[in-house]
């Protein structure tokens, strides 16, 4: 693991405190996530759903654009802490496959920490390279 069980602990106070913000009349599931980029910054973010559907954005996603639209641009780790509403976490919520192409976006696989939180405090820690095997991303464009 790159970073420190108190780093860990403090990107879980904030993605549950941000999950307590989701905006979900449709799907009942919330979600809160909290990026912790190179230089220190963490930018939170929840999950906000449309009526339309389709616009809404997860949680994770949000939570890396708000903080590239503020000049951040690597990222180190993301807390993720998703449940059905209610105030318990009571599974181990993933990122969904779009949200992990973003991250490999603004990240290096290899290094890139997920963290996601479970049920009773408990968490588990995954690179981006697991959960995102042989992917794609801007080196293939040269970038
Ligand atoms: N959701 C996230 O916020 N992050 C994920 O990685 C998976 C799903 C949201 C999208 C939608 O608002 C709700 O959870 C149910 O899919």
């Amino acid at each position: 693991m790159n970073i420190d069980t108190e780093t860990i602990e403090k990107l879980i106070g904030t993605a549950l405190e941000y999950r307590l913000r989701a905006y979900t009349p449709y799907s009942g599931y919330n979600v809160g996530a909290a990026a912790l980029f190179e230089d220190g910054s963490v930018t939170g973010g929840c999950n906000v759903e449309n009526a339309a559907y389709s616009p809404g954005i997860c949680a994770e996603r949000n939570a890396i654009y708000k903080a590239v639209s503020e000049g951040h641009r690597k990222l180190k780790a993301i807390a993720v802490a998703g449940s059905p509403a209610g105030d318990e976490i009571s599974q181990y919520a993933c990122p969904c496959g779009v949200c992990r192409q973003v991250m490999r976006e603004f990240a290096d696989p290899g290094e890139c920490e997920i963290i996601v939180v479970g049920p009773a405090g408990e968490y588990r820690v995954h690179t981006l390279a697991e959960l995102l095997p042989e992917s794609f991303g801007p080196d293939n464009l040269g970038k």
